[in-house]
């Protein structure tokens, strides 16, 4: 048999301009507004050339954090620096950063192309290099076709990239993007964080991304810090904070989850067992050096690490008897939610990867069946 051509992995191309962009260091920074504590001690890194997305839900503080990067809010306290310079005192305009705004603010009596062009106003160059930055940035955001269309002659994800080509047009090191794919359909905006990504990729230009959307911030940031009431939570890549969350907060906000309360039970080289009630008995999760017998933690498995069977498995440990009490087809999966003898409901994903009728799905409404997991996919919350 032919062995499978391995696809050779492409070459990182170089950054179009973002060379030596800075880094971005946000050190105990906080905001309050009257006595209401907006961004609350913050302190994060963002690298040059990285997707960095804010994520957290409404009045969370991502918008008012992103204001101070842009000079429009001052911090209360803390400092922000940008490739090494204090930014305290440094106008919005002179900073290496610009921002696109959530509602896109394009002028509808200009064109697409001249509505690109506004975003060089405040810079000195000819006319000749300032049509060449406009054409360079209707390539860039594959616009050049509709140049000379109106605002409202456009798609909404197109006046979208009208917005980021305008944003981008001056070169910034930075880029800020409050809640950039905000007002486009559940279609466009899959399609369109595909494009910002290369986007950003291509331009090697630093992205701050502020969304509430986690599938959002998942598919986009290379980092993700997640906010709650002007606190950061937690600062990781995608997988990071979603197979590794570090509190109860983090791992409900991230995904769907099963929490229950436990008590370490036994730990010993291999494993952490853990007594939880809601779940009827003691189960077993990988050895954890935070953790020792007596401690109150959350155990906490996620819908999709849990396998759904009709007969009773084999493995010996975590395993658990239910009933389905609510199954919801999604077609590419089903949620079924398992009630335990206690009472208890367990929230388990199964992937429909064989095609089968209503009939044929492996559980129905009342019947009885049996949940496992594998101690791997335990998560233990201390906090
Ligand atoms: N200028 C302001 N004056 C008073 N309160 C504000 C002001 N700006 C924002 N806030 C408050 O700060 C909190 C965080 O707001 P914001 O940063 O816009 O949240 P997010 O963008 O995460 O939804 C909210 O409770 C908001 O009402
Ligand atoms: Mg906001």
């Amino acid at each position: 048999m032919a062995e499978a051509t391995k696809e050779a992995k492409p070459a990182t191309p170089a950054p179009i301009w973002g060379k030596g962009a800075p880094h971005i260091r946000i050190e105990n920074v906080s905001k309050r507004f009257g006595d209401f504590v907006a961004v609350d001690n913050v302190s994060l890194r963002i690298e040059k050339g990285e997707l960095f997305a804010l994520l957290g839900g409404s009045g969370c503080g991502k918008t008012t954090l992103l204001r101070m990067l842009a000079g429009f809010e001052s911090p209360t306290s803390g400092k922000i620096s940008i490739d090494g310079q204090d930014m305290a005192g440094v106008a919005p305009y002179e900073r290496p950063v610009n921002m696109m705004f959530q509602s896109y603010a394009l002028f509808p009596h200009m064109s697409v192309e001249k509505n690109v062009g506004y975003g060089l106003k405040h810079e000195a160059m000819s006319d000749k290099e300032r049509a060449d930055r406009v054409r360079e940035m209707l390539d860039l955001v594959q616009l050049t076709p509709l140049a000379g269309r109106k605002p409202h002659q456009i798609s909404g994800g197109q006046r979208q990239r009208v917005a980021l080509a305008r944003a981008l047009a001056c070169h910034p090191k930075v880029l800020l993007l409050d809640e950039p794919l905000g007002a486009l359909d559940k279609k466009l905006r899959e399609h369109m964080q595909i494009e910002l990504a290369n986007i950003q990729y291509k331009t090697g230009i630093t992205f701050v991304v502020v969304t509430h959307d986690q599938e959002e911030a998942m598919t986009l940031a290379t980092r993700i810090a997640v906010m709650d009431k002007g606190v950061v939570r937690q600062i990781g890549s995608a997988t990071e904070i979603y197979e590794y969350p570090n509190s109860r907060f983090v791992a409900g906000f991230i995904g769907s989850i099963n929490l229950e309360d436990g008590v370490v039970d036994e730990v010993s080289e291999e494993c952490t067992f853990v007594r939880v009630d809601a779940l009827g008995g003691v189960f077993r999760a990988r050895a954890d050096k935070r953790v020792k017998k007596g401690d109150k933690i959350t155990f906490a498995i996620r819908p999709e690490k849990i396998t759904i069977t009709r007969s009773k498995p084999d493995r010996a440990v975590n395993t658990i008897a239910g009933t389905v009490n609510d199954l919801g087809y999604f077609g590419k999966d089903s949620l079924y939610r398992v009630k335990l003898a206690n009472g208890e409901i367990v929230s388990v994903n199964f992937v429909n990867a064989r095609r089968a009728g209503e009939n044929e799905r492996i559980a129905q409404w009342e019947d009885k069946v049996w949940l496992s997991f594998d101690p791997t996919a335990v998560i233990l919350l201390t906090e």
